[in-house]
């Protein structure tokens, strides 16, 4: 059961490399992010206090989240659009520094990849925590200025605000206690800042079929 393991701050260009990676290996995708942007709308519709660990990971735990590829249901609702918006985007961050958020979301991105027999998985702590023996991890980064303008051109929007948005996020999540984001010691250091995602993506199937190769 093969692991790529793909983490990274806000805007590296995850989401797009990620996904063709996946279609050049052959294993299905996983977007972790969408995971806990689902718990963080679940929480906004639920009027809970976003600081109080244990009434947020409640709602983590009874939300029925499926993420696949591009689309995520939240409780039999497609949420794929809503998860999107920079409401969720400026609160995630807050919601998933909490222990019983991860707890929850790590024991179901182990499920997913048992149930669909490995993937490419992205995320924060995905080499770090959720899957240390992923036969490949990368850690994905580019420059503030080339996230942020990434970020506007997907989005669109105002880049001094998605700039700054961008930096809280990096700084909440890479300062939190619970798996905070960081290169996993054996991870590959990628940045894509003056590449084409073309480029990214061979090199890193290029790893991938060396690690099948001395494995
Ligand atoms: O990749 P993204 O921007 O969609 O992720 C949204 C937020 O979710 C991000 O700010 C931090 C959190 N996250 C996390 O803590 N751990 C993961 N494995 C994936 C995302």
């Amino acid at each position: 059961m093969a692991v790529i393991a793909i983490d990274g701050p806000a805007g590296a260009g995850k989401s797009t490399v990620a996904k063709q990676v996946a279609m050049s290996t052959n294993l299905p995708y996983l977007d972790t992010g969408a995971m806990y942007r689902c718990v963080a709308h679940a929480v906004m519709q639920s009027g809970v206090n976003m600081a109080d660990p244990d009434a947020v990971g409640q709602v983590a735990a009874s939300a029925r989240i499926v993420v696949e590829r591009d689309s995520a249901e939240l409780n039999g609702v497609d949420v794929s659009g809503i998860i999107r918006t920079p409401e969720v985007s400026s609160v995630v961050s807050i919601i998933a520094a909490h222990s019983p958020v991860r707890d929850a979301m790590r024991s179901q991105q182990r499920m997913w990849i048992e149930s669909h027999g490995g993937g490419v998985v992205e995320g924060r702590d995905i080499g770090t925590v959720v899957f240390p023996h992923a036969e490949l991890k990368i850690f994905l980064t580019a420059s503030p200025e080339v996230r942020a303008q990434r970020r506007v051109s997907q989005t669109g929007g105002d880049v001094k605000e998605i700039a700054a948005n961008i930096a809280e996020r990096d700084r909440i999540d890479s300062t939190r206690s619970d798996s905070p984001l960081r290169p996993a010691d054996d991870s590959i250091l990628v940045d894509s800042s003056n590449r084409s995602i073309t480029e990214v993506v061979n090199e890193i199937v290029h790893h991938f079929q060396e690690s099948q190769k001395a494995s």
